[in-house]
């Protein structure tokens, strides 16, 4: 069986939806958890709010292990104060799940760069401070597993979500390259694009599609990819509902021109270019 046994695991955002359920699984299944919470509004204002504390009561009540972190994810400090935790409470920090979040959507004629900072810092700034403040912990222990929250609206698009489609797909290119450079110290990087009924999509989409979207489909995933028996490193799943799917990039196999080519030979080619039948997963040929 896969497992996360005594493991110390941060999940950041777990106050409440999609992280509040990873706690409560990696909880149940052995782990010693930091629930990482702000406490704040769904668009990131406020903070303070006891919802960390709730779930960890909800824990230890259940008789496992988990500690409440208050720092936000936003800052290097907070990060830095926030893996401390876990090496403070539990000796250790085996793995991260880089789930907070905050929505600032609007049409992009009417994005501000207020709205378009503040989803970078929580998300991809996010993504990173975390991640970076436990990477040396997990280069020395040649053991760490990294998953990171993505969307559909960074893999596919979504109205008026550009600055949270950016980052999540900016989350995507991280954890392609953590795996690369993970690769030999043991560290594996994920991502899940979550489909799920939380405060953060429940104006989004139709009740009767959320209702058959409870965030407890998605949360074995997550645990799932912070096993040590888990191989998988540089993939990006969707998750919700029932259905857990592989996304992946791929590249067709092109034109291949010896000369620069004139912009009519370009375009007598291109619909050759853009066929993407018989595309193969796409390499960095720079690698
Ligand atoms: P949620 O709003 O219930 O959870 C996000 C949590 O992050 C909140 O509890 C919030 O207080 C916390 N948070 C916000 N800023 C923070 C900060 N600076 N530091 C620490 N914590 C902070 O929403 P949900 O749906 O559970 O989202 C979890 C993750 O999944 C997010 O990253 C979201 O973008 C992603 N996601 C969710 C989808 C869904 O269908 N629910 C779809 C695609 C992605």
């Amino acid at each position: 069986m896969p497992g996360v046994n005594d493991r110390v695991i941060v999940v950041t955002g777990a106050g409440g939806g999609l992280g509040r359920e990873y706690a409560l699984l990696l909880a149940r299944e052995g782990a010693r958890v930091v629930v990482n919470d702000l406490g704040g509004a769904r668009d990131g204002s406020g903070s303070g709010s006891t919802m960390a504390d709730d779930v960890v009561a909800e824990i230890r009540k259940a008789g496992g292990l988990a500690v409440a972190n208050y720092d936000s994810v936003a800052t290097e400090e907070g990060a830095q104060s926030l893996i401390q935790t876990a090496l403070d409470e539990f000796g250790a920090v085996h793995g991260v799940v880089n789930n907070a979040g905050i929505l600032r959507d609007g049409a992009f004629h009417k994005m501000t760069s207020d709205n378009w900072d503040a989803v970078m810092k929580v998300h991809l700034y996010g993504g990173y401070n975390v991640s970076r403040a436990a990477w040396p912990h997990f280069r020395e222990q040649k053991f760490g597993r990294i998953v990171v929250a993505t969307s559909t609206s960074g893999l596919f698009g979504n109205f008026g979500q550009s600055n949270y489609g950016a980052a999540k797909l900016g989350l995507v290119g991280l954890i392609n390259t953590l795996a690369i450079e993970g690769a030999k110290y043991g560290v594996n990087a994920n991502a899940v694009a979550p489909l799920a009924a939380t405060r953060m999509t429940e104006d989004i989409a139709p009740p009767e599609f959320l209702e058959k979207l409870p965030p407890a489909h998605v949360a074995p995933v997550v645990g799932y990819l912070l096993t040590e028996e888990s191989t998988d490193t540089g993939s990006v799943f969707v998750v919700g509902g029932g259905q857990v799917q592989r996304v992946a990039q791929f590249q067709n196999k092109g034109v291949t021109f010896a000369e620069p080519p004139t912009v009519d030979q370009l375009a007598e080619r291109w619909a050759e270019i853009s066929d993407m039948a018989g595309a193969v997963r796409g390499v960095n040929p720079l690698g």
